[in-house]
């Protein structure tokens, strides 16, 4: 009885003001494709020496050849570790490296130092670009990012917003029914009812779309696609054509 008394006593009202505070905090939590990678961040960079990343970084470094000058500035959206930011920099351009993972964005300020004060490094949410102005960045990059998201469609329209007209998006995208995609996924199932993990990145990559609907897509955004290369890593460059790749990396420019 006292002690329903003392609880009775008890003014709630200054943990009551606290609510809306913890409530914010729980919600800025790390987004869910961050979380995956958080504890891949140490060993990122190190998948790069393997030839279908260096592959993909390949086809990435091929666009980036032709569309960042020098004193341009870029917006690596998911930077990660910060490997395709070094060829952003390696190109001229001033860098925000952008990533919801604190690990991803150590090991790319870790890296990336040398580059003094033409990186910048921000920790937050792909989706939300509300802290930057409009046609802010000559280019933005998105690399194998877009699948993690739960708002694809938000992520294009901010960046379609904080792009400069005729500025450039170069940005990878899963197909729809992917030859490797549908077979891990195929597998993944297999081996759950065996009771194993295997491919556990495809709970949390979930977007993807047809090849067909790519350029209606961004157009809803203002944005204009001019090309599109197949990507895969293990499919022989003549089977690409008869099954769909793992990756379409796709150079966009923003238009009026
Ligand atoms: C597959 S890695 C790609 C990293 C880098 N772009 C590359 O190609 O090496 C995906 C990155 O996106 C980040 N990421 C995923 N979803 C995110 C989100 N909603 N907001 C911020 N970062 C996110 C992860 O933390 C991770 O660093």
């Amino acid at each position: 009885m006292n002690t329903l008394r003392l609880l009775c006593s008890i003014d709630t009202r200054p943990y009551l003001a606290l609510l809306p505070k913890y409530l914010m905090l729980h919600q800025m939590g790390m987004p869910p494709g961050a979380e995956f990678h958080e504890h891949l961040a140490t060993n990122w960079r190190e998948n790069y020496s393997r030839l279908h990343f260096k592959n993909r970084l390949d086809v990435i470094n091929s666009i980036l050849d032709h569309v960042v000058q020098e004193g341009q500035n870029w917006l690596d959206l998911g930077c990660g570790s910060g490997v395709i930011t070094a060829e952003l920099l390696k190109r001229g351009a001033r860098v925000v490296a952008l990533d919801g993972s604190p690990a991803m964005l150590n090991e790319a300020r870790r890296t990336l130092k040398k580059n003094g004060g033409l990186v910048s490094f921000r920790e937050g949410d792909v989706q939300d670009l509300t802290w930057s102005d409009s046609s802010a960045f000559d280019g933005i990059l998105c690399s194998s990012v877009i699948e993690y998201v739960e708002n694809p469609d938000e992520l294009i329209r901010e960046s379609s917003r904080v792009l400069k007209t005729n500025g450039v998006l170069v940005l990878s995208l899963p197909p729809k029914y992917s030859f490797i995609r549908s077979s891990q996924k195929a597998l993944r199932f297999l081996f759950k009812l065996i009771g194993k993990e295997q491919y556990a990145y495809l709970d949390v990559s979930n977007f993807e779309i047809s090849p067909a609907a790519v350029a209606g897509w961004l157009k809803s955004a203002n944005i204009r696609l001019d090309q599109c290369f197949s990507y895969d890593p293990v499919l022989p460059k003549k089977l690409v054509s008869i099954f769909r790749p793992s990756l379409l990396i796709c150079e966009a420019r923003k238009v009026d």
